[in-house]
Formats: structure tokens, C-alpha cells, sequence
């Protein structure tokens, strides 16, 4: 496969591996995508709700810059808040160009209100299909386009070249024998990890093992104590954990507990449009007062054939429960979303590891802070894979320096062990209870003793060998635990019963970075 630094290997095939691919294949590049399931099989696909940027007649980029840095709990980048939100129209106008259709009134892109966002500009397409319209519009140019695509081929690791960038070890899903691939430079759009957590509104492919390889192969890794969940998602046993995007609130719906009372009120004078994290973390609140699993979402303010044409996915799902949102309330809990942190990247998506590339969720370029604003995620993915792709035949010369809070994290060999199934499901309890909404001390100690027990079972015996997804899944947890643990003060998605408030003195990012790295 490829030749050198002409054939670029992309990992990962959610809006920002295809875009890549996209923008390498027209400037002359013969780029590889490699994904560990299929094509098609991203978290760009459930993303319902759209994508945010400033097109419309009252709106500016600065306004879309200044409420990204507001959600962002006082640590958002500015410089990449800037590029954010600035280069948003162009990349809009990329999408158009590759055919999404995205929804229209009288012919003008419509415009939606999400949480926090002063203005409306988030776009939609197939009402809240937003994420799959993309996705499939994205793998149809790159089909047509003849980009080679290696489905069930699993990233197992980096290693060390001669010229002094990295290549990537890959193995196929049947157990065939791992291939070290000459391709270069590599580009890590691996996406999210929330898939970790036992209540998650991602894919199961969501495991975060992007991070745990780069960390691994000594890669700086940022602000991994900030879990983003998103607060309805649907809420009923036996049920697939379906998002209800944040879109029903901007078009009116509230939230309800059992007595019916608009409750998010008494929390924050926003209500059902404050920021993620607060929401969240109120129906948190409320579930605990009233002992209820969940809290319930009323979109019967919205008129029923607007709601049908708005949200046709999300109408078509609940009728499989028996549920007609016109008419019925709905079941929704908080639910972990999205990982605001990751391998930390500069402006250019340049890692600290030369040669190695990441953007999108993977990718922490500091723009989301401490707290994510809605639909600002398949945009950076674009505008971030943008620049990474201008990036594909140059010296990657650069990278990100150390945060101004580091950590450093001792990766002792293990017991080579991968009992999949049993480390998942551990895994995913403990980050559920004490690595969640509402964090402190106590759980977070034992949640840190818990990954460190797994991480010594599953490191391979020797560091030659190949980390297994179930030592990737324990490193993941470890990371995210003890950054929490170690952030004694609370920051938008990052809440400590101990240590209520922000404080000055931790209004930085934190790096994590493997002992002797
Ligand atoms: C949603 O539609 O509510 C999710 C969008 C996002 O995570 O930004």
C-alpha cells in the first residue's frame, strides 16, 4: 500500500476521516481510509441535531465565537475558537459542493436553535438525519472517487520509523497477522470513547482506543476528565439508548419530572436552553430528589405535523415503544455523549508525535473548554480535517507543546490478558458510578485502583507486542479517572462534589503523558 508521504493513511471513516480523504484525493494524493468496522459505521451517523455555523441574515461569526467560548467554562482555546467559527460558512459551503441536502425554507438552508447558541444556525438535513446525510454523501464522493477503503482492519499501534515519524501497525478483525504500513503521514480520526460507558447514546465502536495507542506510543494527551453527557437520551429498559436531540428544545419542547413540574427552572434561569452540563447535571439532581430513572421530555407544545416533519427518526422510533410525542411525554436520562479531550493537536492538527495527524472527536484542540456547544462537533471535524489535510504533503515539523498542567503515567508491562466481554462491562460500571456526572474523592480513587488493576492484566507482557482493544479499553478509563482525580476543582462537563466551584488556580488545560515519554 501507498508510497511514502504521497498516500496518506486515514483511521477512522466518520466525517472527519472521509472529509480528509476527500480533500487529500483532490489535491493530488492517493490516501488510504482504514476502519476497524465498517464504512458506513461511524458516530457521525446518529448525530441527529446538525451543524452549527453562522450563515444566517442576523448572525456573525463572532457571535458563534463568543457563545463557543462562553459554553466552554473559561478554558476554551481562543485562537481555535476563532478558526472554529470563521472558517464554519466555507466548510459549509464544501458540503453543499459535495451534495449534502441539507434541509431548505423557500429555498434558503433552515436554520435550528440548539442550547446556548444566541442565534439559529444550526443546520439540518432529513430533519434530524443531520449526521447521516453527511455520512452517506461523504462515502458516496469517496466511493466514487475510487479512494481505497479497508473495512474490519483495526489501528493495534505506532511505531517508531526511521526518519523519525511514526507508522501505524494494522491487523485485520479475522486475526490474520499484523501489518506494519509504510503509508505516511498517518491521520488519527479515530472519533469518541463514550462507547465505554454502560449508558452512552454512541455506537459500541466508540472505545476511545485512538487515544490509548497515541498515549501509548507517547503521544501528549488533554483534558480527558471531560466527559460530555448529553442530557436526553431515551430512557427505558430493554431499549436501545436513542438520542433525542437537544434540537426538541430549541424548537420548544421542556423537561418534566414525574409531577409534571417544568423543574429546570428552580436550576438555572436559561432552563431548557443553558448549556449541556448544566442541564445535565440538574436532571441529575432532580432523579436523585425524586428517585425517579429518568425524567421526561414534553414535546406536545410543538404542533404535530411540524414535530412529524422536523424529527421523522426520532417520531419513527418512539412508535416502535408506542410512544406518539405529540401526544405522550418521553422518557429521557443524561447519558455520557461526547469526549471533549483526546490527543492534543495544534491548530494545524499536528500531534506531538511527528508524522502522526488527528482531528475530530479523537483530537483535542482546546476548542470546546471544559463543555462542548451543541453541534459544534461535526464542525470541527471539518474545519480541523480541513487543515489536516493541508497538512498531508508537508513535513510535519511542529505540534503542540506541553498543557500547563501535566501529568505523567506509568505504563508498567502487564499480564498480556484480553477478557474482552468481563473488562468491558467492568469497565463501563465503574465509569458509570463513580467517573460520571457528578464525580469526587472517594469514587474517583477507586475508580483510578479499579483501571490500574485491568491495565496491569491486559499491557502486553512485553512492549513489543500489541495492546490488545481490552488493554486500549482500561487505558482509556485510566486516563480519564485520573485526570478527573487530579482536577480538584469543577469546570463544565467536569463536576466534583468536593471542590464545587472553579477555581483560578486550575483554569488550564492538563496533560497527560506516559512516563518516560
Ligand atoms: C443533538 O442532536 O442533540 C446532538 C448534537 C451534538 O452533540 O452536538
Amino acid at each position: 500500500m501507498g508510497d511514502g508521504a504521497r498516500s496518506p493513511l486515514i483511521v477512522g471513516s466518520g466525517i472527519a476521516g472521509l472529509y480528509v480523504a476527500l480533500r487529500a484525493h483532490e489535491a493530488g494524493l492517493r490516501p488510504t481510509i482504514v476502519t476497524k468496522s465498517g464504512l458506513a459505521e461511524s458516530n457521525t451517523r446518529y448525530a441527529q441535531g446538525g451543524i452549527a455555523a453562522a450563515i444566517g441574515p442576523d448572525d456573525t461569526t463572532e457571535l458563534h465565537r463568543r457563545d463557543t467560548v462562553r459554553a466552554g467554562g473559561g478554558i476554551v482555546d481562543l485562537a481555535a475558537a476563532q478558526v472554529l467559527t470563521s472558517e464554519a460558512p466555507k466548510r459549509i459551503a464544501d458540503l453543499v459542493r459535495y451534495g449534502v441536502p441539507f434541509d431548505t425554507i423557500e429555498g434558503r438552508i433552515a436554520l435550528g436553535r440548539e442550547g446556548a447558541h444566541s442565534r439559529a444556525r444550526i443546520l439540518h438535513a432529513g430533519g434530524d438525519a443531520t449526521g447521516l446525510q453527511i455520512e452517506e454523501t461523504l462515502r458516496a464522493r469517496v466511493l466514487e472517487a475510487g479512494i481505497e477503503a479497508r473495512e474490519r482492519c483495526r489501528l493495534r499501534a505506532f511505531r517508531p520509523a526511521a526518519d523519525g515519524t511514526v507508522t501505524a501497525v494494522l491487523s485485520r478483525e479475522d486475526g490474520s497477522q499484523a501489518e506494519e504500513i509504510a503509508s505516511r503521514p498517518v491521520v488519527l480520526a479515530t472519533g469518541g470513547t463514550a462507547s465505554l460507558y454502560r449508558q452512552s447514546s454512541n455506537p459500541i465502536t466508540a472505545t476511545g482506543e485512538g487515544v490509548a495507542i497515541a498515549f501509548r506510543s507517547g503521544a501528549l494527551v488533554t483534558d480527558m476528565e471531560f466527559i460530555q453527557f448529553h442530557p436526553t437520551v431515551f430512557a427505558r429498559d430493554g431499549a436501545p439508548r436513542f438520542l433525542i436531540t437537544e434540537a426538541l428544545r430549541g424548537e420548544g419542547a421542556v423537561l418534566r419530572n414525574r409531577a409534571g413540574e417544568q423543574f429546570l427552572l428552580r436550576y438555572h434561569p436559561d432552563a431548557e436552553l443553558a448549556t449541556r452540563d448544566i442541564v445535565s447535571r440538574a436532571i441529575h439532581q432532580e432523579m436523585r430528589r425524586t428517585g425517579d430513572p429518568c425524567v421526561f421530555l414534553d414535546a406536545t407544545g410543538i404542533p404535530r405535523e411540524r414535530l412529524f416533519a422536523r424529527f421523522p427518526s426520532i417520531c419513527r422510533f418512539l412508535s416502535g415503544y408506542g410512544i406518539d410525542p405529540s401526544r405522550d411525554l418521553v422518557p429521557v436520562s443524561p447519558m455520557a455523549h461526547y469526549m471533549i479531550g483526546g490527543v492534543t493537536t495544534d491548530l494545524e492538527g499536528r500531534t506531538s508525535l511527528s508524522g502522526l495527524l488527528a482531528c475530530g472527536e479523537v483530537a483535542s484542540t482546546g476548542v470546546h473548554g471544559a463543555n462542548r456547544l451543541a453541534s459544534n462537533s461535526l464542525l470541527e471535524g471539518l474545519v480541523f480535517g480541513e487543515r489536516v489535510a493541508r497538512q498531508l504533503d508537508r513535513p510535519t515539523a511542529g505540534g503542540p507543546r506541553d498543557a500547563p498542567r501535566m501529568l505523567s503515567l506509568p505504563l508498567p508491562p502487564g499480564q498480556g490478558e484480553d477478557p474482552r466481554e468481563a473488562c468491558l462491562r467492568d469497565v463501563g460500571a465503574i465509569l458509570g458510578n463513580d467517573v460520571g456526572i457528578v464525580r469526587d474523592r472517594a469514587g474517583l480513587e477507586t475508580a483510578v485502583a479499579h483501571f490500574e488493576r485491568w491495565r496491569d492484566r491486559c499491557e502486553p507482557k512485553i512492549p513489543s507486542e500489541l495492546a490488545s482493544p481490552s488493554a486500549n479499553a482500561a487505558l482509556t478509563a485510566l486516563l480519564i479517572a485520573r485526570a478527573a482525580l487530579s482536577r480538584e476543582e469543577s469546570r463544565g462537563a467536569h463536576f466534583r462534589l468536593d471542590f464545587p466551584r472553579p477555581l483560578p488556580r486550575w483554569k488550564y488545560h492538563q496533560g497527560l503523558r506516559r512516563d518516560g515519554a
